[in-house]
């Protein structure tokens, strides 16, 4: 579309003038971009200054309650002083008659702006309904170059989820998988071309020490009965014998001993023997190797598909391919990077402009470290994409390791690469283990949710009607439960996994949301909203609590941007609850108003009658609030339990 045919559709404006063109307004994807650009334009003509100046003097001020939009005194006129150029402003806006503002009052160094309350119906709801589904999405953004729409779509890999197939799934592993989802999917909404994989953690001595609990422990019915369970107790029981020996190196080597003794002996040995075996290609090692990754993938599918989340490749450490991780050696000797130290192959981080500490590159035996497989796994992943850009959603206990992983390849004169290169990391701390004790498996996590989504949704009827079928609410509004408490908290916060807190309807819940989208639904079935409204129904908008609502509205598609350069998946939860605050007070004045009106024509018997109040007006507005209810869960990955 076009900005003509935006005119066009807007004309009910009364704009007299073209929308000003300005090089970083989008007015095609963004409502408040238009009232920004004529802003900018009266800015400039009233205090005769740049028009970009004036462009970004402009901010969001994120709450309704500080203006719509808000002028920063001192970008629009340095120097200035703030309130007589306020008050100078003030009046000759005065003088301006353009329909979209009120006149804006001044606050220390801000000019707020409000936008006409006649205006925001006509407006926003031709805009939102233009857009539908792609309301608060840029495809633009990921354009190559977005003034030639033909230039092709950048690439994004995001690498989320990478849970161990040796050990349990743990919450940092949870939080990862529905964090990486929302960063696939706001990538997506933005226009960038996506590939999703999940690097699972299935290399290493941990996949040894399992082999070796195997021999000892290992049951092929107990396998078959249940493949993933009896692998984790089997883990379980032989890392219980492997403790004991694993304190005592860690504390002679704390003591300045040479571990070496112990580490030759024991489930050390076996251990690091056996991980040997499936580096050397033993068939027999690799045999086992390639059941336990088969069954924990299966078992991880069906997980991820409870949630609605798929990957294009399961990749791990065990993919990565020899070659190319001689071929990092190679270099990283070559660059004089590389060091040998007591039979290990190391890099010393601050010889080379690191922050201290020593990275290991391969073990003494020769074993390939973590460090190594990640390197080389970089190289092949940017050769095998030709990415624009890859993230890795890891928690914050890779931090760490990712700065080394950022530097080491700045080290081989590879900062291109290391430019595109992103850890979105987070606060792993969700007591989500504690609370289902060791040798859960990730299933047991979505049954507790949905079994006490179940349980709540049965206490209450009210609700429960709403949402359909209680069975089958339970499984959607139950996931929504569990993903929303992922996505409410701050990255860096720490947040805690609490399965009745976040099965319940309170606000900023996944249920309270889930139960406001089905209200709107239920209403809207029987009384769909038609575009065309008079101006009687317009003028009915402009009151204050559907104006406020439709000043929300405007808001969505510059949260998704916040949340696009953030990479917050909160901004965007905290934005539908306000929707929901707003939505509520609309429903508050509105049954005050009917009160109001049945008393004043002695209707009151009426009160609890058939809902026919539904307005055309209100109609369309619950509609494009239910549209931005649904564009944002979606971008959340939550799906909507219920249709119109
Ligand atoms: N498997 C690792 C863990 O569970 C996470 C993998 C992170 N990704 C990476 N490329 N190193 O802690």
């Amino acid at each position: 579309s076009t900005v003509a045919e935006l005119e066009g559709l807007l004309g009910g404006l009364d704009l007299k003038t073209p929308i000003p063109p300005f090089p970083s307004s989008d007015v095609l994807k963004s409502p408040l971009d238009i009232c920004r650009s004529y802003l900018a334009d009266i800015l400039c003509s009233l205090v005769d200054c740049d028009p970009v100046v004036a462009y970004n003097s402009i901010q969001w001020p994120n709450n309704i309650f500080n203006g719509d939009l808000t002028v920063i005194l001192p970008k629009l006129s340095p120097g200035a002083n703030a309130s007589e150029l306020a008050f100078d402003l003030m009046k000759k806006f005065s003088e301006y008659e353009c329909p979209l503002f009120l006149l804006p009052f001044p606050e220390g160094v801000h000019l707020r702006i409000m936008l006409m309350p006649h205006t925001l119906p006509r407006l926003l709801l031709p805009y939102i309904n233009d857009r539908k589904g792609g309301y608060g999405s840029d495809v633009s953004l990921g354009l190559k170059d977005p003034s030639s729409p033909e230039s092709g779509r950048k690439k994004v890999v995001v690498e989320f989820s990478s849970p161990n197939i040796a050990k349990d799934f743990e919450g940092k592993h949870l939080r990862s998988t529905i964090l990486g989802a929302f960063v696939s999917n706001i990538y997506e909404t933005m226009g960038w071309d996506v590939t999703k994989i999940n690097y699972l953690g299935d290399w290493g001595k941990p996949i040894g020490l399992l082999g070796v609990g195997w021999e000892k422990f290992g049951s092929e019915e107990a396998f078959q009965a249940d493949p993933v369970g009896h692998l984790l107790d089997v883990y379980h029981k032989v890392n219980e014998l492997f403790i004991p020996e694993l304190v005592a190196s860690r504390k002679l080597r704390d003591e300045g001993g040479d571990p070496a003794e112990i580490e030759g002996q024991g489930l050390f040995a076996e251990r690091n023997a056996f991980f040997k075996k499936m580096e050397d290609g033993d068939e027999e090692a690799l045999a086992l190797f390639k059941r336990v990754r088969d069954v924990n993938i299966d078992n991880f599918t069906k997980l991820y598909a409870r949630l609605n989340i798929s990957f294009d490749e399961y990749s791990g450490e065990s993919q990565v391919s020899p070659d190319v991780m001689a071929e990092v050696e190679q270099m990283l000797k070559e660059k004089g990077v590389l060091e040998e130290s007591g039979g290990a192959w190391i890099i010393d981080m601050k010889k080379h402009g690191g922050r201290a500490g020593v990275a290991i590159i391969r073990d003494r035996a020769g074993g390939s470290t973590y460090l190594l497989r990640d390197l080389a796994a970089v190289l092949e992943r940017s050769r095998k994409f030709e990415f624009d850009k890859m993230i890795f959603v890891v928690a914050a206990d890779h931090n760490v390791h990712f700065s080394r992983l950022f530097k080491i390849l700045e080290l081989l004169e590879m900062s291109d690469l290391a430019g595109k290169l992103q850890h979105v990391h987070f606060n792993e701390v969700s007591q989500m283990s504690e609370k289902l004790g060791p040798g859960h498996q990730p299933h047991e996590i979505l049954d507790q949710c949905e079994t006490a989504m179940l349980g709540v949704l049965e206490a209450d009827e009210e609700k429960a009607a709403l949402l359909g079928d209680p069975q089958e609410a339970a499984t959607v509004v139950g996931m929504t439960a569990l993903l929303a408490q992922e996505l409410a908290a701050r990255r860096a916060n720490d947040h805690i996994f609490d399965i009745s807190g976040m099965t319940s309807f309170k606000l900023s819940t996944g249920p309270e949301l889930q139960y406001w989208y089905a209200k709107l639904c239920s209403i809207l079935k029987t009384h769909p909203g038609q575009p065309d409204l008079s101006d009687e129904e317009f003028a009915s908008l402009a009151e204050e609590e559907p104006a406020n609502l439709l000043r929300v509205l405007a808001q969505y598609p510059d949260v998704t941007h916040a949340a696009f350069k953030s990479m917050e998946p909160s901004t965007i939860m905290t934005y539908l609850v306000s929707v929901i605050d707003q939505l509520s007070l609309c429903f508050e004045a509105e049954e005050v108003a009917r009160v109001v009106e049945q008393q004043t024509i002695g209707e009151i018997e009426d009160v609890s009658g058939q809902d026919t109040s539904v307005s055309p007006g209100q109609a369309m507005l619950y509609e494009a609030t239910r549209r931005v209810l649904e564009n944002g869960m979606k971008l959340l990955g939550l799906t909507p339990a219920t249709k119109v």
